[in-house]
């Protein structure tokens, strides 16, 4: 499906944000590792977070789910320990999060578990995580050498992880985290840059003994003894900063938008969007500052202005990941030579992020070159309207939409329904801050 769109009226409103894909994924899977029962309000029920519910039950675990009511989900669970053998492939899907995470959650159980995915998460590396569970004496098997999915996974009789991550990747360092709660002995696991800390924050809640210690470059040094009784915990999850990203951009770069979003995560490990778009003389203001679900979360207002380009790479790129392709839209509007470097990774996301960025931006008539680890965007000039793909990538999708509300002309966006896996109802949130309702239409194929 495809959706056509003009450019936008202003944007102005107010948008409570949806819940935080990372941290409903871990509200899941910690709690289930705890025998009784939790209430996770605020969930997001999107389609990678539902897939990690789905993988769950193939071990045991109970969930109150009520489409009706979708942000509400009680977890009931046996406890990692009464877990039972799955009977079925554990489907992912499109989630990367859900892959990997369960990888370590498997790698603690002497329960053979299959993990697979869809096309593009098949596409995806697992070397990543399944190296170190490996080396922690768990039986790792992958197609192409143990690099890609489908994964199967055997363990429970682990040794500690001792040494630093291989690749910035919270992902990873959550798969270890979870695989270390099950060695036997204490683990000690260095990050190379810092990447988000949700999993960390919440098996602390639960009772996890895990110490974090600072180090150089905002990183951290994570360790872990095992044994520990764990114990289920009720909370609210913050709203998503990776979906406010997209209402950050198109405020700020939309003429005469004023956007208020409610209930924001804030953690500083994933904020690097507002720090970014600070730099490039965004204007964004936060109140009512509070703790949720143990996770800092504000009020954000954000007003259009003009931007200047910036430069994106060292640990701005780890706080950003996710953010850089709607980026990309505010480098394209601002004025001058944004360079985004040291953002590899984005190779190997829902899509190649730095072709097919580049290639989006290169639809509207934006002077954009790829990079190995970036691209370089040349802004200030009008952008057209285009017919953009979004690769099957829900952060495409929604960055394309962004970009459509100031191109000069119609747009379509190709695969408008990935955004699913994200942000469910972002058409919807989009039409009430245009107060105009979109188009889909048929892809032209
Ligand atoms: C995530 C970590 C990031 C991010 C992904 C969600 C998480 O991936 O891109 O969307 O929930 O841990 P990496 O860990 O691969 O950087």
């Amino acid at each position: 499906m495809s959706r056509r769109l003009h450019s936008a009226s202003p944007l102005r409103g107010s948008i409570v944000v949806p819940g935080d894909k990372s941290i409903s994924h871990r509200a899941l899977l910690c709690n289930a590792l705890a025998p009784g029962q939790a209430r996770i309000d605020g969930f997001l029920p999107s389609e990678d977070c539902l897939r990690t519910m789905d993988c769950l039950r193939a071990y045991g675990v109970g969930f109150d789910y009520d489409p009706a009511s979708p942000t509400t989900v009680v977890v009931r669970s046996p406890g990692r320990d009464a877990f039972t053998a799955p009977d079925r492939v554990l489907d992912c899907g499109n989630s990367g999060t859900s892959m990997r995470l369960l990888a370590g959650l498997a790698a603690g159980l002497d329960l053979p578990t299959t993990l697979d995915g869809d096309e593009s998460l098949r596409s995806r590396p697992m070397d990543r995580v399944l190296q170190p569970l490996a080396a922690m004496g768990a039986t790792v098997k992958g197609r192409d050498g143990d690099r890609l999915a489908p994964l199967h996974i055997s363990g429970g009789r682990l040794t500690p992880f001792r040494g630093a991550l291989q690749v910035a990747s919270a992902q990873v360092k959550s798969a270890i985290i979870l695989a270390a709660l099950a060695a036997d002995g204490p683990s000690s696991i260095e990050e190379i840059a810092p990447t988000r800390d949700h999993t960390e924050i919440l098996l602390r809640a639960m009772g996890a003994r895990l110490q974090r210690t600072p180090l150089d470059g905002g990183r951290s040094r994570i360790e872990i003894e095992p044994g520990a009784p764990l114990h289920p915990i009720d909370l609210t999850v913050p709203g998503d900063i990776s979906a406010a990203a997209f209402w950050l951009v198109a405020g700020s770069i939309v003429p005469d938008s004023e956007i208020r979003l409610l209930g924001v995560g804030v953690n500083p490990t994933r904020a690097g969007v507002i720090d970014i778009l600070t730099a490039m003389g965004a204007d964004i203001t936060s109140d009512h500052l509070r703790t949720v679900g143990g996770e800092p979360v504000a009020d954000l207002l954000v007003r259009a202005t003009d931007l200047h380009a910036t430069t994106i790479d060292g640990d701005l790129v780890t706080r950003a990941i996710d953010e850089l392709p709607v980026l990309a839209v505010a480098a394209a509007v601002a004025q001058g030579r944004t360079e985004v470097r040291d953002a590899a990774e984005l190779r190997v996301k829902e899509s190649d992020r730095v072709a097919s960025t580049v290639a989006m931006l290169r639809a509207l008539g934006v002077a954009a070159d790829a990079c190995d680890d970036g691209f370089t965007i040349d802004g200030g000039a009008p952008l057209q309207g285009a017919r953009m793909e979004s690769r099957g990538d829900h952060r495409l999708a929604m960055a394309a939409a962004v970009a459509a509300c100031v191109a000069g002309g119609p747009s379509e966006v190709v695969g408008d329904e990935s955004v699913i896996v994200s942000y469910p109802h972002f058409w919807r949130d989009l039409d009430v801050l245009t107060q105009a309702p979109t188009q889909t239409a048929q892809a032209l194929a």
